[in-house]
């Protein structure tokens, strides 16, 4: 399991707190793996006020250095002590127009300089009224997987575009048979094996009173959690629910 938040554009020094509050739950939680992931320029800090703790980054560019104003590469992330990052968060994608073959060499840059990656999949409202929610996804995530993907360093995201920050859930039905297909579209890319050990996170809307029932779906290896995981006394009962106990 792999309960990771995602801050978006949320924190300041003054939040640092929550950071090693949730670290110290992340400690006690056994099997599970924690990671917070947070504005850019809160890393450098979180990691040295939570030492030992994965923080990770929000996006990475693909290219080592040069004239790419406001993006950073995994040698600065890298350098700011972060250990992951998320792509194609459908914030990215929307909002600078992210395509599946840019997403995937972003991914690409991050596992071959040892950055692991969250990758972000998910369909919008109208592609799932019109039926085609699955289809859709599995191409994504075909068109946006880097060849020779190392399968240890690589979760997969499926996040319902209409299920972010509304409150709204995807039901079990619908994450299981996308977590399935999921899988599958693994399967084909990189082989059975390898596609056992990435882990499929669901992400939408997930909080302390849900995240035990999204456990326990067939094919759900842990949870990309927003809103939920800006403070401890929110994020925690999710680390709890994920390592079935008391952290
Ligand atoms: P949410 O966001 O938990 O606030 O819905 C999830 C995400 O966008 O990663």
């Amino acid at each position: 399991m792999l309960v990771a938040g995602n801050w978006k554009m949320h924190g300041l020094r003054a939040d640092l707190g929550e950071v090693t509050m949730i670290s110290m739950a992340a400690e006690k939680a056994g099997e599970v793996d924690v990671a917070l992931c947070l504005p850019a320029c809160l890393i450098d800090r979180a990691v040295g006020a939570s030492p030992g703790f994965s923080i990770g980054a929000q996006d990475v560019h693909p290219e080592p250095s040069g004239a790419h104003t406001g993006e950073h590469s995994v040698a600065m992330l890298k350098d700011a002590g972060a250990a992951l990052t998320i792509v194609g968060h459908s914030e990215r994608r929307q909002s600078c127009g992210q395509s599946d073959a840019d997403i995937a060499a972003r991914a690409r840059a991050a596992l071959e300089g040892g950055l692991d990656v969250i990758l972000c999949v998910g369909e919008s409202l109208d592609v799932r009224e019109a039926g085609n929610a699955v289809a859709t996804v599995s191409g994504q995530l075909a068109a946006s997987l880097p060849e020779n993907a190392d399968p240890a360093h690589l979760s997969i995201a499926y996040e319902p575009i209409w299920a972010i920050g509304t409150g709204k859930v995807a039901g079990p039905d619908e994450i299981s048979e996308m977590h399935a297909a999921l899988r599958s579209q693994l399967a084909s890319s990189i082989g059975e094996e390898g596609a056992k050990s990435v882990r499929i996170l669901y992400g939408g809307s997930v909080n302390g009173d849900n995240a035990a029932d999204i456990f326990a779906i067939d094919n759900v290896d842990g949870a990309l959690v927003g809103g939920a995981s800006l403070t401890a006394a929110k994020f925690v009962p999710i680390i709890q629910a994920a390592s079935g106990r008391s952290v």
